[in-house]
């Protein structure tokens, strides 16, 4: 079921999205060689304390991991892309790090995900970095009211066959609101013209994420951790947006 939000319930999930930017802001400052992974899941558990907010992945047990989680932030580093749990881990010169994090305010959720290169980055690695962004941005413009949900995928493939990086169409964006995962899955790969409608008050988190040379996934022994079946790197760029009548509006900035 897909519940439409009122322009004041989207201006709770606003309020969600600035706390989710900031903290994500905050922790691609503190991304630097040496940092430990458990030090960045802690300066978020604190960050979310402090603020009274709820941390929608502690405790949460999908189907797609080995539930419950018991961290505030995923944390995928050079092949993991999605879900990585954070571990006893410092960040090396190069480091491509994924950093996803989804919390609620007041019972509002909002979710988003971005990529940093420790120390001196690869060009390669800029490049795939770069794509992702590209095609969040590209999504976000296919989310236009009339336009349908797979108009915001096939933006988001598009920008991965022009960088020549193929697409895994498993994971993708989804609804969200009262909970992180609510419905229409959002493809990263679909048909212009297809799918769900794009109406004022959906709100969704569209997250476009590609792995350099293989749309295929393998799933590490701790359950969550997802990474790029080839071993190459990967990167994941999100926004939770909400459709107005005025076209899409991105939830998750500061
Ligand atoms: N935020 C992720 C998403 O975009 C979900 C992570 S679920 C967790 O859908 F349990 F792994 F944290
Ligand atoms: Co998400």
């Amino acid at each position: 079921m897909v519940e439409l939000k009122t322009p004041g319930e989207i201006e709770r999930m606003r309020i969600a999205g600035a706390f989710v930017a900031e903290i994500l802001a905050e922790l691609r400052e503190k991304a630097a060689v040496g940092v430990n992974l458990l030090e960045l899941e802690m300066i978020v558990r604190e960050k979310i304390r402090r603020r009274g907010a709820q941390s929608c992945y502690w405790g949460y047990a999908p189907s797609f991991g080995r539930g419950p989680f018991r961290n505030t932030v995923c944390l995928s580093v050079n092949d993991a892309v999605l879900h990585g749990l954070p571990f006893d881990y410092a960040l090396c010169d190069g480091d491509v790090l994924t950093m996803d994090l989804a919390l609620s305010i007041d019972g509002w959720v909002a979710d988003a995900a971005t990529t940093v290169i420790v120390g001196t980055p690869d060009p390669e690695d800029q490049r795939l970095v770069r794509a992702t962004e590209e095609a969040l941005a590209s999504a976000i413009e296919a989310a236009q009211p009339g336009n349908r949900v797979g108009d915001i995928s096939a933006a988001i493939s598009a920008v991965a066959r022009s960088h020549g990086y193929p697409v895994n169409t498993e994971f993708g964006g989804h609804g969200l609101g009262r909970t992180m995962h609510e419905d229409p899955h959002i493809a990263n790969h679909g048909k212009p013209g297809r799918g769900f409608p794009l109406r004022p008050g959906l709100t969704i988190a569209v997250e476009p994420w590609f792995a350099k040379t293989t749309d295929r996934i393998v799933t590490d022994p701790d359950g969550w951790t997802i990474r790029s079946a080839d071993g190459s790197r990967t990167a994941h760029s999100e926004h939770t947006i909400a459709i107005t009548p005025d076209g899409p509006r991105i939830l998750t900035v500061v």
